[in-house]
């Protein structure tokens, strides 16, 4: 499914840009978006994949709501994508299957 008509920043959104590493890849994106918002504009539909089953699961409320954004930002499991802004030099993994209690 193309993501591009879906997500469109404002104007002022697009002033400046960090850079983020998704799964050590770096993106370039608007400074003014949420790590979940970031992830899908650059193409990620999925944040992480359920421990039983391990089926996919995206961004789906982008309001802190459904947990379906849970991410591991700067070493952290468990965050939500869609409640955390992107910072330059902010490294974002996707999880995969069941966490690990540290
Ligand atoms: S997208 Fe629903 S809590 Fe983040």
């Amino acid at each position: 499914m193309p993501t591009d008509l879906l997500f469109k920043t404002l104007p002022l959104a697009q002033q400046t840009t960090v850079r983020i590493y998704i799964d050590e890849q770096m993106h370039e994106v608007p400074g003014t978006l949420s790590v979940a918002a970031a992830l899908l504009a650059a193409g990620h539909l999925a944040c992480r994949t359920t421990p039983v089953g391990d089926n996919e699961r995206a961004p789906f409320c982008m309001m802190g709501v459904c947990f379906d954004c849970l991410l591991e930002i700067d070493g952290v499991p468990n965050r939500q994508g869609c409640m955390t802004l992107v910072r330059d030099g902010m490294q974002v993994r996707r999880m995969q299957g069941a966490r690990s209690i540290a």
